[in-house]
């Protein structure tokens, strides 16, 4: 393979020019080998050239030493004249007595004359002419050059500076905003913020709220210079530090008792009231309470109810009126463990079992179940109405008093000793024997009006069949 041919015909080529050949034919063969005549001609010249060459070496030391003695006669000389002249002080004119030197120039006298040793930035003979540093023109792009004593001063064009007003302002495309001030440092700039200000070139506006200066839950709101605390209800001050007492207003009505606390307040509410400042009556109706029927009637704190026919109880729960004790048609009404019986005409008693059956000058007092009647017998006599006593009273006679009542009568009964219950005032009769055919008991035979040897307790009484 032929990896680099041209590059290695190259090298090889240059081998073949500078290298001994044995080709014959090559014409510079014949030139290094000259021909015998020639080499006397060139000694010749070459003796020549030695002769020129120690010619010139033997001129340049004569020169050399010749210059040297120059030099120590011109030392020689100078130093004579220094001693002459501090000899000859005495004729010679210090010149520096009237100060011609100016500018605050140094005087020098000297032998004929004076010299000024000028103060830097002056030159002249006197020191009169101050140098112009400008005049190289020190200022570049575009800077005004101004002269000063021993020095210049660049007025910069805008968007340089430095000495020379060599550097580009950084500061030239006024890169600061919302008015910082800008400063060069070296070859970048930096913004110097106003107050509120931040950022590399001061663009954002300083959050003061991120230090959470609010407190008590106060929205901060942040403004150029400072912030501002929205406070939450109940707090007040810049900071919304401070709880407000909201008790110091009395808010609480009812006579409730106001608790002031951590940005707020609670009013303790007396029985019987709710909301927020207690001026809402708690309604105890609400729950419905009252059962059967019954009506609510709110109060402060409590309620009652105002139960329907029939029952009773705080809650009109309860009615005894279940077991229907009210006879005859009376109504029954409930109570906490009782009742009561409203009864119809001509009843009484505590259930209205009391039949009350009354014909001319009889009646019976007692009871009525399912037009049954049984009762105590009474009897109207001067007026006034009294008992009978049971001696000797038996069915016949029943008979005959229920038949005088237009009562059933077939199957009468009589009872004994205040069965229904014991009559009051008069025994109007005793030892009644009736045959059975007697209209009413008074016809019967008995001992007379009030002649009797009874008490209430063997008060006489019938059951009517
Ligand atoms: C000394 O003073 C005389 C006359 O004042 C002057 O001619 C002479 O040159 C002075 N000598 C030197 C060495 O300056
Ligand atoms: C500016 O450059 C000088 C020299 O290079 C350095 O000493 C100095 O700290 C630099 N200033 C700033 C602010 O980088
Ligand atoms: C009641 O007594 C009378 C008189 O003693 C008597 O004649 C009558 O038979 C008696 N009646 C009954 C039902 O016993």
């Amino acid at each position: 393979m032929d990896l680099a041919p041209e590059e290695t015909t190259s090298v090889y080529e240059s081998l073949r020019i500078s290298g001994p050949t044995d080709n014959a034919d090559d014409p510079n063969t014949s030139i290094t080998q000259p021909p015998k005549t020639k080499v006397n001609r060139r000694l010749q010249i070459a003796l020549v050239l030695v002769g020129i060459m120690c010619a010139a070496l033997v001129a340049i030391v004569v020169w050399s030493l010749a210059f040297t003695q120059k030099e120590n006669s011109d030392k020689l000389n100078h130093e004579f004249e220094s001693l002459v002249s501090a000899n000859n002080g005495s004729n010679d004119i210090n010149e520096c007595m009237n100060n011609p030197c100016a500018r605050g120039a140094t005087c020098r006298n000297n032998h004929g004359g004076f010299d000024c040793d000028c103060l830097p930035g002056f030159t002249g003979k006197l020191c009169q002419l101050e140098i112009s540093e400008c005049s190289s023109r020190p200022c570049q792009n575009g800077g005004t050059c101004v002269d000063m004593v021993n020095s210049y001063r660049c007025l910069c064009s805008v968007g340089y500076l430095g000495t020379n007003c060599q550097e580009r302002d950084p500061c030239r495309s006024s890169p600061c905003q919302n008015g910082a001030t800008c400063r060069n440092q070296n070859d970048t700039y930096s913004c110097s913020c106003p107050f509120g200000y931040t950022g590399r070139i001061c663009e954002t506006m300083s959050n003061h709220c991120l230090s959470k200066p609010c407190r008590n839950g106060a929205h901060c709101e942040n403004t150029l210079e400072s912030f501002r605390c929205s406070c939450s209800s109940g707090f007040q001050g810049t900071l919304c530090e401070n709880d407000i007492n909201e008790c110091m207003s009395k808010p609480c009505v009812r006579g409730a008792t106001c608790i002031n606390n951590h940005g707020g307040f609670d009013c303790d509410c007396p029985p019987g009231f709710t909301g927020k400042l207690c001026q809402l009556e708690i309604s105890e109706c609400s729950s419905r309470p009252c059962q059967n029927g019954g009506t609510c009637v709110d109060m402060v704190n409590s309620y009652r109810c105002l139960c329907s026919a029939g029952y009773y109880g705080t809650n009109c729960q309860g009615n005894q009126c279940r077991s229907q004790p009210c006879q005859n048609g009376a109504t029954c009404r409930s109570y906490a463990n009782t009742y009561s019986c409203s009864c119809r005409t001509g009843y009484s008693g505590r259930d209205c079992e009391s039949a009350f059956l009354q014909r001319n000058l009889y009646r019976i007092v007692g009871i009525n179940i399912n037009g049954k009647y049984g009762g105590r017998v009474e009897v109207k006599h001067n007026g006034v109405w009294g008992t009978v006593c049971d001696d000797y009273w038996n069915n016949t006679d029943a008979k005959v008093f229920c038949k005088s009542l237009n009562l059933p009568h077939s199957n009468a009964v009589a009872v004994q000793s205040a069965y229904f219950g014991q009559g009051t005032g008069d025994i109007w009769l005793d030892d009644v024997l009736c045959t059975g055919s007697e209209p009413n008991i008074a016809s019967c035979k008995h001992a007379g009006w009030a002649n009797e040897n009874c008490g209430h307790h063997e008060d006489a009484g019938v059951l009517c069949f």
